[in-house]
């Protein structure tokens, strides 16, 4: 049986490649002539060395370094099955992140568009797109996330409670954390028992799948993505119907969505309502874009910590400073969290350092030229920005490697700090990646001290940055 699956695979693969180098051979772009870059090889271009410079520590960084310095701000390259144009800079980022309507989409990778399913955000473009960002927006605002505080507090505190005196993978238990919050505050999921246990596991495929090979085949990551994507919407469409037989009442994302949006018919014509399959294909796009992006960022968080100490006394004093404000016995509050300006900066500095997402990609709509970069885009190309040159700019950030959240203390130029992104595809659940990090920095540095047990500075060859050897440390009592 799993000989033959082999086989089927090789032979896929054997197909796969020529189809590839016909393709590539027949369609590279003649208009893409007149940039600068080179292809590489056929069939593979230059994905050897993106993927190789990609899990490296200084990740994508010096592949973009080494082409920009040979070819410009824009070049051409084939990664990944595809005719690319990377570019960097200021003038770059404004016009594809906040482009006319329309111009570009987002282009995410044949593996995500599947699992995700059709009526996503994630594909969705111009008026579409609108209307499901409104209907996320506010149980993501700073006000609708006010009744998740205590239970992510609770949560913090629990998962710390657990750290005294152990050696920990900071990325496990961060990747733990993140997911109990995003599951009870999207469905109201017990942080523990078997739906908890089931949602981890199933999210843990679903996850894995998108950085996989398109092979829809028995056994392949992909295959199981799909699967676990199915069990994981079995799942929400039963929780959709107890609260629709009126067995339970929760305060949650769902519930809003389903009181204010879900009596829509499944053909989804109806401009204000979701149907079922809406609501299940953007429950799994905030679950999807939520965690991994969250957990990363704490896990760099506190990496960047333990190699600057000057900056962790720093941000001790300012948590320090809030419980000694506060009457005896009593919790972090709301007012409290909402109010550390060092630890923001900590977060901002975190979030350009690590660069967690390391381009973000488009799809050209229409054609059309950047300003101060006088090239013509084609319809259909995919077009790159390149995030870690732009956040690695010695002009914008001096000394860049050097991590030094007072470089936060005054704005910095519009779009030079794209953490969270900008314009229409800004990241919506910043106000929630920020609590969640706040929250539980707040705990751990009143709490412990810990020191890295393993140097290791390569990144996991996913599209989130994380560490690859999940940062190990050995945390002991303050
Ligand atoms: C520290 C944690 C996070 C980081 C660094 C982050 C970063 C980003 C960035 C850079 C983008 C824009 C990508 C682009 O323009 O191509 C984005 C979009 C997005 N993020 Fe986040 N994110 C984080 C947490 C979250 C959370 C907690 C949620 C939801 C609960 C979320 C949901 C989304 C969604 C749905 C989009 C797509 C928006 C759209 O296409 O309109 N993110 N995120």
């Amino acid at each position: 049986m799993e000989l033959s699956i082999l086989l089927i695979m090789f032979l896929l693969f054997i197909f796969v490649c020529s189809a590839f180098g016909l393709v590539y051979i027949w369609s590279s772009p003649k208009e893409m002539e007149g940039i600068p870059g080179s292809l590489g090889w056929p069939i593979i271009g230059e994905s050897l060395s993106f993927l190789s410079d990609f899990s490296s520590p200084s990740g994508i960084f010096s592949f973009m370094n080494k082409r920009q310095q040979r070819y410009g701000k824009v070049f051409k390259t084939f990664v990944l099955g595809r005719f690319t144009v990377f570019m960097t800079g200021r003038e770059a980022s404004k016009i594809l992140l906040t482009g006319k309507d329309g111009m570009v989409s987002l282009n995410l990778f044949y593996t995500g568009q599947q699992v995700l399913g059709p009526t996503s955000l994630l594909q969705a473009n111009g008026e579409a797109h609108k209307r499901l960002r409104r209907l996320i927006a506010e149980p993501l605002s700073i006000d609708g996330l006010k009744k998740y505080f205590h239970f992510i507090n609770s949560q913090a505190i629990e998962t710390l409670d657990q750290w005294s005196g152990r050696r920990v993978l900071v990325l496990d238990e961060a990747s733990s954390f993140t997911l109990k919050v995003i599951g009870n505050m999207i469905m109201s999921l017990e942080p523990s028992g078997e739906e908890q246990e089931m949602f981890r596991a199933n999210f843990k495929l679903i996850s894995s799948s998108f950085a996989s090979l398109p092979f829809k085949i028995p056994g392949t990551a992909f295959y199981c993505g799909i699967k676990a994507r199915d069990r994981m919407y079995a799942m929400i469409d039963s929780i959709i119907a107890r609260r629709r037989n009126g067995e339970v009442i929760q305060q949650d994302f769902l519930e809003s969505l389903i009181m204010k949006h879900s009596r829509g018919t499944d053909t989804g014509d109806d401009e204000n309502k979701l149907t079922d399959q809406q609501m299940k294909d953007n429950i799994l796009t905030l679950l999807v874009a939520g965690h991994d992006t969250t957990t990363a960022a704490l896990t760099w968080l506190i990496k960047f910590l333990g190699e600057n100490p000057a900056v962790l006394e720093q941000l001790r004093d300012e948590h320090r400073r809030i419980q000694a404000n506060r009457r005896d016995g009593t919790d972090l509050t709301w007012l409290e969290v909402n109010n550390m300006p060092y630890t923001a900066k900590v977060i901002s500095e975190t979030l350009r350092m690590a660069t967690i997402l390391p381009w973000f990609s488009r799809k050209a709509a229409q054609d059309f030229e950047i300003d101060g970069i006088s090239y013509n885009i084609k319809k259909g190309w995919s077009v790159n920005l390149d995030v870690v040159s732009i956040h690695h700019d010695p002009g914008t950030f001096p000394d860049p490697q050097n991590f030094d959240p007072s470089r936060f203390d005054a704005p910095v130029k519009p779009f030079s700090f794209l953490g969270f992104g900008s314009g229409p595809r800004m990241c919506p659940g910043m106000n929630l990646a920020k609590l969640e990090i706040s929250i539980f920095i707040h705990h751990l540095v009143c709490r412990y001290k810990w020191r890295p047990l393993k140097r290791d500075d390569s990144v996991q060859p996913t599209l989130v940055r994380m560490p690859k050897n999940k940062y190990p440390i050995m945390v002991e009592p303050l």
